[in-house]
């Protein structure tokens, strides 16, 4: 059997075969044989808008690897910063890589002071993540060299700055929506206990967190660095193409997951659970889902047709969280809600598990964030796999993103004036 398709233009009655590679055929034969016949693709649910080899994703094996290593082993054995490295240089660190890595991000965690003056300047109840998106946006100003991106040591330095740089901006966002004044880095913690000393250090010389907490909030950091063409990192890669720089591409893809159906779900899943007040109400509740009422917050993917891999790893960490912090009252509803919906046909048809956001609100949520900060908290780690992608499309194609239209609005009339319309 070749491995191959063919397309036939029925109009003429000429055929082209394109091979089949790596589980994808080249538009290139589609756009010779049919100039101005445009494939109609709207959320690319059949399109493949680039190659990569940073992540790699079968969701109907529920499987996830980082430049091929397993996601539950990196979960287990590894450090955020050190999979931000591999994202970015696809290889594991060396011993002492890792230290000159981890020395550098230490390097760039202090922020410009203006920064701050610029974070004074919203609103008091402004969402962290609005401010954070513009303030990324802002670093592009600070560092103007940004703009050389075809200097790779220039753009290196941007990527550790942008690293480095997002735990100190998410902080500082939250610090202003409660009225407290910023904090510096503690470069003596590692990178998670840093953010939780920036977040929540009060009046004592030096923030310690809880070991259990910190390594949870890594833990989390990892699950959350990448997942391939996901709608923030096409934003990233699209706006890359046009060659912005990597802190106004940042801010885009930012903006893109703030939305409630990509990084806001798991507010969606804490608003949703806390609307649901109790046990009793969660089958009144999956009926309305099942009758279009709303969606079950939390569940479906795109990709992943069976259990987001993400999903199991977050579950265990809650019960790690939940033995220090107290379990957080929510979970036996979302307990329930899960096992409702796991034993019914609605849900089992479509194919609607779990996906890593049911559980990791409430995780952030008993660790004493802020529910506005959850879309933050995904953006920091996030960030590694953006500029991954970021990188991986400079130096893999150099065209700008443009995708056809296919226009369906009124063709050509004549302009009326007011008197006549
Ligand atoms: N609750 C109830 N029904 C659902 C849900 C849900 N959460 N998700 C999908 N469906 C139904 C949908 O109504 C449709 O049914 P029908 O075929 O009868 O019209 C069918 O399942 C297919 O849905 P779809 O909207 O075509 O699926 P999609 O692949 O376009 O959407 C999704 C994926 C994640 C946007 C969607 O499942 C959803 O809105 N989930 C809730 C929000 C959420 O949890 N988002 C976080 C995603 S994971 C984080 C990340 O990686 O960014």
């Amino acid at each position: 059997m070749a491995e191959s398709i063919s397309i036939t233009d029925n109009r003429t009655g000429e055929t082209v075969e394109v091979p089949i590679e790596d589980g994808g055929v080249s538009a290139d034969a589609w756009r010779k044989l049919l100039p101005g016949i445009w494939f109609h693709d709207p959320a690319f649910m059949a399109t493949a808008g680039c190659t990569s080899a940073i992540t790699y994703l079968d969701g109907d094996a529920g499987v996830l690897r980082y430049r091929g290593y397993p996601i539950e082993q990196l979960a287990e054995k590894s450090t955020y910063l050190e999979v931000a490295y591999l994202l970015l240089k696809g290889e594991l660190p060396s011993k002492s890589e890792l230290e000159t890595w981890n020395d550098e991000i230490r390097f760039h965690t202090f922020e410009h002071e203006n920064t701050k003056d610029f974070l004074k300047g919203f609103h008091y109840d402004a969402h962290p993540m609005g401010m954070l998106i513009s303030t990324i946006a802002a670093l592009s100003t600070f560092y103007p060299d940004a703009k050389l991106i075809n200097d790779r040591e220039v753009r290196a330095k941007q990527v550790t700055r942008l690293i480095a740089k997002m735990p100190t901006l998410a902080a500082g966002a939250h610090r202003h929506s409660v009225g407290m004044p910023f904090v510096y880095p503690d470069n003596s913690l590692d990178f998670p206990s840093n953010f939780l000393s920036m977040m929540w250090k009060v009046a004592e010389p030096h923030y310690e967190p809880d070991p259990v907490l910190s390594r949870a909030l890594d833990v989390l950091f990892i699950l959350h660095a990448d997942h391939e063409q996901n709608c923030s990192t096409t934003a990233m890669r699209t706006v890359g193409s046009s060659h912005a720089d990597p802190y106004s591409a940042t801010a885009a893809a930012a903006a893109a997951l703030y939305g409630p159906r990509h990084g806001g779900a798991n507010e969606a899943v804490i608003r949703m659970l806390t609307d649901i007040g109790s046990i009793e109400n969660v089958e009144p509740f999956i009926a309305d889902v099942k009758a279009g009422k709303g969606r079950l917050q939390g569940f479906g993917h795109r990709v992943y047709k069976i259990n987001d891999p993400r999903a199991t790893i977050i579950k265990r960490t809650a019960d790690e969280v939940f033995a220090v912090t107290g379990k957080n009252p929510l979970l036996d509803i979302a307990l329930k809600l899960e096992e409702v919906a796991l034993s019914d046909d609605y849900f089992v048809s479509r194919k609607l598990y779990p996906n890593v956001d049911f559980y990791s609100g409430l995780i952030y949520q008993a660790m004493g964030f802020p529910i506005e900060m959850f879309p933050v908290l995904f953006a920091i780690p996030r960030t590694s796999g953006w500029l991954a992608h970021y990188i991986e499309g400079l130096d893999r194609s150099s065209r700008i993103v443009r995708p056809r239209q296919l226009y369906d609005g009124e063709s050509v009339r004549d302009y009326v004036a007011f008197d006549a319309r």
